[in-house]
């Protein structure tokens, strides 16, 4: 048997070497060596070899198309996240920041899938810790099994005993190949590893999942490198302090990149959120200044947000301008419209913008509601948290169409909201009547202004 051969790469310039060195000797770079393998052992570490499968070039239409029978998982919002339900022999890698909850939506979806085999391979946690978790978490079945291994070898082999339908790995970051000498979460290894697991899958028609960090400046190995080798990409984000967790699509071969899941934690795991607005808006008695709900889409997914902000007069020279979950150079940009088109001594305010939920919002359609909820605040006027908005502001105080409007409306109108203020140019060809709630068309911000503060 041919002997696993490796070799180190720069990953700057692609020189080689035998050794890991920190400098490239050819480019001048540091740290970029890393270990790949260059020459496999005969033995695939599959337990189908892939000899069985014979790979001759196939005309396209006599290829068989399957009609893939999706395992669905019974978490709606990860069925809706993969488009629709697991394709047999996928893989899918699950990114977030460490404690983010991605060990307990895996732990959750493999003790919820009674008729199907789960085997859930921890290299992180003891066999008593996942239990301990597990017991948190309600559950039925009888088919979960954990695996405490890290040795791509040794996982291969219960594998094969155990037959599972549905593999998890936790961590990818914690597995090595006896291939590679470099250590557990080094590129190298974490290449090799998801290699060897994506033959497993395609092999076997098994899904995989993978659990991956990601660490904030990015230095050790993330799914990063990964990302192109895999299925699908998720992504599971939100605030550690807010109990909000978004399950996010960034790759999908087999579904929709515009899906989201989103999930509260609970000290009993992971709720699924089927109506989201309601929690992303705040609850309280009576009208405060400085909030303004605006009618976003996250992906294809309408939402009600509550934006929140505070004007208040800078004492210390340069004004702070803060925003979370909001772009800050997109808030300077509304502050100087507002400024200039609009009048509003802002040049020497603090302003500090909050999106409430611990979300964090790109659509533009919201920059309505972040002008009305800063003008409530300087002018200390609230607006009634009856009225909900959308609409994209232009550098001319003008109030542009967002996309999809009707499903902005309709959701406005689901929630109970009296009335919606959106861009006259987004009503073109858009029937008003077969909606109960108001609807006010503008096409300027001072309209707006005039209409809700005067
Ligand atoms: P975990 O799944 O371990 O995160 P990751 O695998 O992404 O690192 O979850 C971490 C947090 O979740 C931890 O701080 C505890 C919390 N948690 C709950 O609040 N409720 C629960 O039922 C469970 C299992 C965890
Ligand atoms: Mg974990």
């Amino acid at each position: 048997m041919a002997k696993t051969k490796t070799l180190y790469f720069c990953q700057n310039c692609g020189a080689e070497s035998p050794k890991w060195v920190g400098k490239c000797p050819a480019c001048g770079e540091w740290n970029t060596f890393v270990e790949e393998v260059v020459q496999k052992e005969k033995a695939p570490s599959g337990y189908i070899s892939s000899k069985n499968i014979s790979n001759k070039p196939i005309a396209i239409q006599s290829v068989e198309a399957i009609k893939e029978a999706r395992i669905i998982v019974p978490d709606a919002e990860l069925n809706r996240v993969l488009g629709g339900g697991i394709v047999p022999g996928s893989l899918i890698l699950i990114g977030g920041e460490p404690g983010i909850g991605k060990s307990t939506l895996m732990l959750q979806i493999a003790l919820n899938l009674s008729h199907k085999r789960v085997l859930y391979v921890s290299g992180e946690e003891s066999t008593q810790q996942i239990k301990m978790r597990a017991d948190r978490i309600e559950y039925s079945s009888e088919n979960c099994f954990i695996l405490t291994e890290t040795s791509t070898t040794d996982i291969f082999r219960e594998v094969k005993e155990l037959a599972p339908d549905i593999l998890i790995i936790d961590s990818i970051q914690t597995l090595t190949s006896p291939k590679m000498e470099s250590a557990a979460g080094s590129v190298g290894q974490v290449k090799e590893c998801t290699a060897e697991l994506m033959r497993f899958a395609k092999e076997n028609k098994i899904p995989v999942f993978l659990i991956g960090h990601i660490t904030k400046d990015g230095a050790i190995a993330g799914p990063k490198v990964l990302e192109h080798m895999v299925d699908a990409v998720l992504q599971f984000e939100g605030d550690r302090h807010l109990s909000y967790r978004i399950l996010r699509t960034t790759k999908n071969r087999f579904g929709s990149t515009n899906e989201l899941g989103i999930y509260e934690m609970l000290n009993t795991g992971l709720r699924q959120v089927s109506n989201p607005s309601e929690i992303l808006i705040s609850q309280k008695d009576g009208e405060v200044s400085g909030t303004a709900i605006g009618a976003t889409l996250e992906g294809n997914r309408p939402l009600l947000i509550e934006i929140q902000a505070l004007v208040s007069t800078a004492n210390y020279g340069t004004p702070q301008r803060s925003a979370t979950g909001f772009d800050s150079k997109r808030m300077n940009m509304l502050l100087a419209v507002l400024e200039k088109r609009g009048g509003f001594r802002l040049g020497v305010q603090d302003v500090f913008l909050n999106i409430a939920g611990g979300i964090r919002v790109e659509d533009p359609a919201i920059d309505l509601a972040v002008c009305v909820a800063i003008i409530s605040s300087l002018e200390e006027i609230s607006v009634s948290s009856k009225i909900c908005m959308a609409g994209e502001v232009g550098l001319g105080g003008e109030i542009r169409a967002v996309n999809r409007i009707d499903n902005r409306i309709a959701e406005a109108e689901k929630l109970g909201f009296e009335e919606i203020i959106v861009s006259k140019f987004s009503l073109k060809g858009i029937d008003i009547s077969k909606y109960n709630i108001k609807i006010k068309a503008c096409s300027q911000l001072a309209e707006v202004v005039s209409y809700l503060f005067a």
